[in-house]
């Protein structure tokens, strides 16, 4: 079978690894880089490929691809994705997929009215270790899930904010920067978010924007959960530091940044030790004991393996622009309710298949 031909926009700190992934996977190559700063030219020489300014550029020559990475700044994923869908070109769009909700909206209202894929790049929906803990809850072997813990206790240099201001105001922080992969990994594990609260504090790093947040979670289900978010506490309890998935950050392969509580059983994540009850379920029986494997394949790395298939018509997104939609307005919802110090239910807007 030929290799698919894929396009990046944007040859930055992400788009650069996208490039990389490319040249690794026997499935793709890499046919054209998109991207208007002069620094680009040396990235496109290395790789070999023809540079274009604009995505509008690119689709006006002769340079054929399968499909396209959109590793652009987050406000300019929507217009091009739209350019993509108007040329009939399936797209790898990166997370998040809008910087507003009204923005997102629009592109799954024009997703919708056209039969072009479009993927979003929350990577996690790719981990091994994820799908396990899917397939756990699955079983029923947890029983009923009450309760899920989740912290991403991690510590950001100084150099980081100075490298990037806009981090300090409205619009950075890590509520928007980093919650949002762990608001579609839950959504991804548990189901849907209908309510939150949180409080969050700028104490230590007296930025306009918060550096430690608690969150209050109301599942569909009926489960609650609850989630600690610091990028200024020296604590290894964050998924990059866990899972072992990226391995540019140290692994502490013993810690858990996850802990899941169902009615029979209960799961610590990403160790994946499990506890379950072998017979009556009381604090005064043990627990039979046992851990089930983890994986530590890279998981964008698997993301673009999908997104081969996604072109090939041989599998529907993993990670919808409406999913990334709804985990871009629960992460919103979080950001509200910290400011309002009130509850805030994220709409859960039904598609019509899902209606069916
Ligand atoms: N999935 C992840 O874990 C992950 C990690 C990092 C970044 N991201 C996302 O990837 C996106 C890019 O982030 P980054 O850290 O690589 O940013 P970056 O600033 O390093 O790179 C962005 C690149 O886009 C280029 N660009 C600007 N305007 C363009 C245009 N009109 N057409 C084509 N290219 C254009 C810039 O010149 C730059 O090279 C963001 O949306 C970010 O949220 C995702």
């Amino acid at each position: 079978m030929n290799t698919l031909r894929i396009a990046v926009a944007g040859a930055g700190l992400i788009g650069k690894r996208h490039m990389q992934l490319i040249r690794d996977n026997s499935r793709t190559t890499l046919c054209a880089l998109i991207d208007p700063v002069p620094a680009a030219r040396a990235t496109a020489d290395a790789e070999g490929v023809p540079l274009f300014p604009s995505l509008e550029e690119f689709f006006a020559s002769s340079v054929k691809a399968d499909g396209m990475i959109l590793a652009t700044p987050n406000g300019l994923h929507v217009s091009g994705a739209l350019t993509c869908l108007a040329h009939r070109m399936p797209a790898l769009v990166e997370k998040p997929v809008a910087d507003t909700l009204d923005a997102a909206e629009a592109l799954e209202a024009a997703e919708a009215r056209c039969d072009v894929p479009l993927l979003v790049g929350h990577h996690r929906r790719h981990s091994a270790t994820l799908a396990a803990v899917r397939e756990e809850i699955a079983s029923g072997r947890l029983g009923r899930v009450v309760s899920f813990t989740g912290t991403a206790l991690f510590h950001k240099p100084d150099s980081y904010y100075e490298a990037g201001p806009w981090r300090t105001v409205a619009g950075g922080g890590p509520i928007l920067i980093n919650l949002i992969h762990e608001i579609d990994a839950v959504r991804y594990m548990l189901g849907e978010i209908v309510a939150v609260q949180a409080m969050a504090s700028n104490a230590v790093r007296g930025f306009a924007v918060e550096d430690t947040a608690a969150v209050l979670l109301h599942f569909a289900s009926g489960a609650l959960g609850t989630f600690m978010l610091s990028d200024t506490s020296a604590a290894p309890r964050s998924w990059e530091q866990t899972s072992g998935e990226d391995k540019s950050y140290p692994a502490h392969p013993e810690e858990d940044c996850y802990f899941i509580a169902g009615t029979n059983g209960s799961l610590a994540v990403p160790t994946m030790r499990t506890w379950n009850y072998d017979g009556e379920r009381s604090w005064w029986k043990p627990f039979a004991r046992t851990g089930l494997a983890r994986g530590t394949a890279d998981p964008m790395a698997r993301q673009l393996d999908h997104f081969c298939d996604v072109i090939r018509g041989q599998a529907a997104p993993r990670c919808t622009v409406h999913d990334a939609t709804q985990s871009l307005r629960v992460t919103l919802a979080v950001a509200q309710a910290a400011a309002s110090k009130g509850v805030v239910m994220p709409a859960i807007p039904v598609l019509e298949h899902e209606a069916a």
